[in-house]
C-alpha cells in the first residue's frame, strides 16, 4: 500500500483524488486542506462543489481508501507521494501585480512538507505553475539537513469543470514530467503505475519537467485563443450579416482546424484561462520576449472586449438606457454544469449593467450562492431568484449567460406573456431557438448573427 496525500481540497484536489482512489483500491488516499469548512463539506452529504457524477464516486470511496482531513502536518509525515493542488492566483501586490503568479501558497506548502517529513517522498505539482517552479521546489525541499531526498514531478491537470469526472475517467492524455536522473526516472515510473490502473499506457506521456510545466500553460493559452478568435469573428459577423455558427462549422470541418472550442460566446470565464495566460505573458516579459508577451495578452484583451461589447449592445438595443429596467440574467456560472462563478462573464455583464443602473435579477440552478459571494458589495443590488420564470416576470429583457440545458426547455410563450413589451432576449451563448423566440414576439439578439427584431427602424 502506498500512502497518497493531496494538499488542497478545492476543485482539482476534490475531483481528481476520488476518481484516482476509485481505481486504486490498494492505495490509501487523504485529501487535506486548511479550510475547515471545506473539509467538513467533503465529509458530509453536501459536497462543496457541484460536479456531475462526483457524489457517487465520493460515496463509493470515502471511508474506505479515501479520507478528508485538516491535519496537514500529520498526513504529510505519513505520505509516500504528495500531490500539491493549492491555488496559484494572480498577484495583487508588489512586483508583477495583476499578471504574475502568486506563489506564496505554493511555497508555504513546500516548507510545510519539509518541516513534517521524516522519510523521503515524491512531490507532485498538480497546480498550474510558471515554468521552472519545480526547480525552486527542489531547492527548498532538498535543502534539508535530515538526509531526506525529494523527487519533484510535474503532473498538470487538464480536466474541465462540469466534465471533471468524465475527463479523469477517460483523459486524452496524462502528462508526467520529471528529472532524467536515476531517482527521477524511478519517481516518474511510480506515478505512471498509479495512472496505469485505468489509463491506457499510450495515453500516459512523460517529458522533462519544464516541458510538462509549460505544456499546461500552452494548452490553456491555445484553448482560450480559439475562443477569442471565434469571438473576434463574431463581432465582424454582426456587422456583415455573416453567421458565426456557419463560419465555425465551415472552418471546423478542416481537420487541421478541428471543430472543438469554436462556440462564440459572451466570453470565456473560469478561474484559469485568464490567470494562466497572464502568467504566461508575464513569464515571456521576464525572459525578455515582449512581443510574445503581447501576443498572448491580446487573447485576454479580446475576451474583455467581448464581454463589454455584449453589455454595451444590450444598452444600445434597449433604446440607449436600461436605468430602472428589470433585466433577468439567465445563468451565473462561468459554464454549464458547475457552481463555479470565478471570472464568470455573467458577473462581468451584471457589473456593467449595474453601472447603468439596471435592476438585475439573477437566476441559476446551482451557482447563486457563489455569485452572491463573488459580487461582494454589489450583491446587495441584485435579486437572486432560483426560478427562471419568476426572474423573467415583469422584466424588460433576458440575457442568457450560461448554457444550462434547462434553459432550452422553458416555456418561452409563458415567459414572454409575463414580460414588459417590447421584450428583449440577448443570447450570449447562442443556446436557444432564435427563430421560434422571434415568432413568439421577442426581439432576439444572438452572438455573431443578425438580430431578429420586430422594432421598426424608420
Ligand atoms: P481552489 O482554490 O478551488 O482550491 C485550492 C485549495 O488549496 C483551497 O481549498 C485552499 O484552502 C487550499 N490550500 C491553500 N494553501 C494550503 C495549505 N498550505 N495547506 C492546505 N491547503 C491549502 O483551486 P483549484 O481550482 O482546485 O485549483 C488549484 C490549482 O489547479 C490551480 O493552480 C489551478 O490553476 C489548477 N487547475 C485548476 C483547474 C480547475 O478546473 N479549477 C483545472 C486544472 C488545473
Ligand atoms: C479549462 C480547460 O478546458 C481545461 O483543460 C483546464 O484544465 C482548465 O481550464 C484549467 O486549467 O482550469 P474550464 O475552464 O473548466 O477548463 O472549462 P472550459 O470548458 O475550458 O470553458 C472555459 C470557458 O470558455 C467557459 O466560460 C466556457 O463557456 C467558454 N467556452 C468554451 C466558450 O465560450 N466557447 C467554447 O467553444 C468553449
Amino acid at each position: 500500500m502506498t500512502n497518497i496525500l493531496c494538499i488542497g481540497a478545492g476543485y482539482v484536489g476534490g475531483s481528481t483524488m476520488p476518481v484516482i482512489a476509485s481505481h486504486c483500491p490498494e492505495h490509501r488516499f487523504v485529501v487535506v486542506d486548511i479550510n475547515e469548512a471545506r473539509i467538513a463539506a467533503w465529509q458530509s452529504d453536501n459536497l462543496p462543489i457541484y460536479e456531475p457524477g462526483l457524489d457517487e464516486i465520493v460515496r463509493k470511496t470515502r471511508g474506505k481508501n479515501l479520507f478528508f482531513s485538516t491535519d496537514v502536518d500529520q498526513q504529510i509525515a505519513e505520505a509516500d507521494i504528495i500531490f500539491v493542488s493549492v491555488h496559484t492566483p494572480t498577484k495583487t501586490f508588489g512586483q508583477g501585480a495583476g499578471k504574475a503568479a502568486d506563489l506564496q501558497y505554493w511555497e508555504k506548502t513546500a516548507r510545510q512538507i519539509l518541516e513534517n517529513s521524516t522519510t523521503s517522498k515524491i512531490v507532485v505539482e498538480k497546480s498550474t505553475l510558471p515554468v521552472r517552479t519545480a526547480e525552486a521546489m527542489e531547492r527548498i525541499l532538498n535543502s534539508n539537513g535530515k538526509g531526506l531526498h525529494f523527487d519533484v514531478l510535474s503532473n498538470p491537470e487538464f480536466l474541465a469543470e462540469g466534465t471533471a469526472v468524465r475527463d479523469m475517467q477517460n483523459p486524452d492524455r496524462v502528462l508526467i514530467g520529471g528529472r532524467e536522473t536515476g531517482s527521477g526516472k524511478k519517481a516518474v515510473e511510480t506515478l505512471v503505475e498509479v495512472y496505469a490502473n485505468w489509463v491506457p499506457r499510450e495515453r500516459i506521456i512523460t517529458s522533462n519537467l519544464w516541458s510538462s510545466e509549460l505544456s499546461k500553460l500552452a494548452a490553456n493559452a491555445f484553448l482560450a485563443q480559439r475562443i477569442s478568435s471565434i469571438n473576434a469573428m463574431s463581432a465582424l459577423c454582426e456587422k456583415t450579416e455573416a453567421d458565426v455558427s456557419e463560419v465555425a462549422h465551415a472552418i471546423g470541418l478542416d481537420n487541421r482546424i478541428g471543430k472543438y472550442f469554436l462556440r462564440a460566446s459572451v466570453g470565456f470565464g473560469g478561474s484559469c484561462f485568464k490567470k494562466d495566460i497572464l502568467h504566461l505573458s508575464y513569464l515571456c516579459e521576464h525572459y525578455g520576449l515582449p512581443e510574445v508577451a503581447n501576443y498572448w495578452e491580446q487573447v485576454v484583451l479580446m475576451n474583455e472586449y467581448q464581454e463589454m461589447r455584449f453589455a454595451s449592445n444590450m444598452v444600445t438595443s434597449m433604446f440607449n438606457t436600461v436605468a430602472g429596467k428589470k433585466i433577468a440574467l439567465f445563468g451565473a456560472a462561468f459554464k454549464a454544469n458547475t457552481n463555479d462563478t470565478r471570472e464568470s462573464p455573467a458577473l462581468e455583464v451584471c457589473r456593467a449593467l449595474l453601472e447603468e443602473r439596471a435592476n438585475i435579477v439573477m437566476t441559476d440552478p446551482h451557482a447563486l450562492e457563489n455569485a452572491r459571494y463573488d459580487l461582494g458589495e454589489l450583491a446587495e443590488r441584485v435579486t437572486f431568484e432560483p426560478d427562471p420564470y419568476a426572474a423573467a416576470n415583469g422584466a424588460h429583457a433576458i440575457a442568457v449567460l450560461t448554457e444550462w440545458a434547462q434553459y432550452t426547455q422553458l416555456d418561452y410563450e409563458k415567459i414572454y406573456a409575463s414580460m414588459v413589451k417590447p421584450a428583449f432576449l440577448f443570447d450570449g451563448r447562442n443556446l436557444l431557438d432564435h427563430k421560434k423566440l422571434f415568432e413568439i414576439g421577442f426581439n432576439v439578439y444572438p452572438i455573431g448573427k443578425p438580430a431578429l427584431t420586430h422594432l421598426r427602424t424608420e
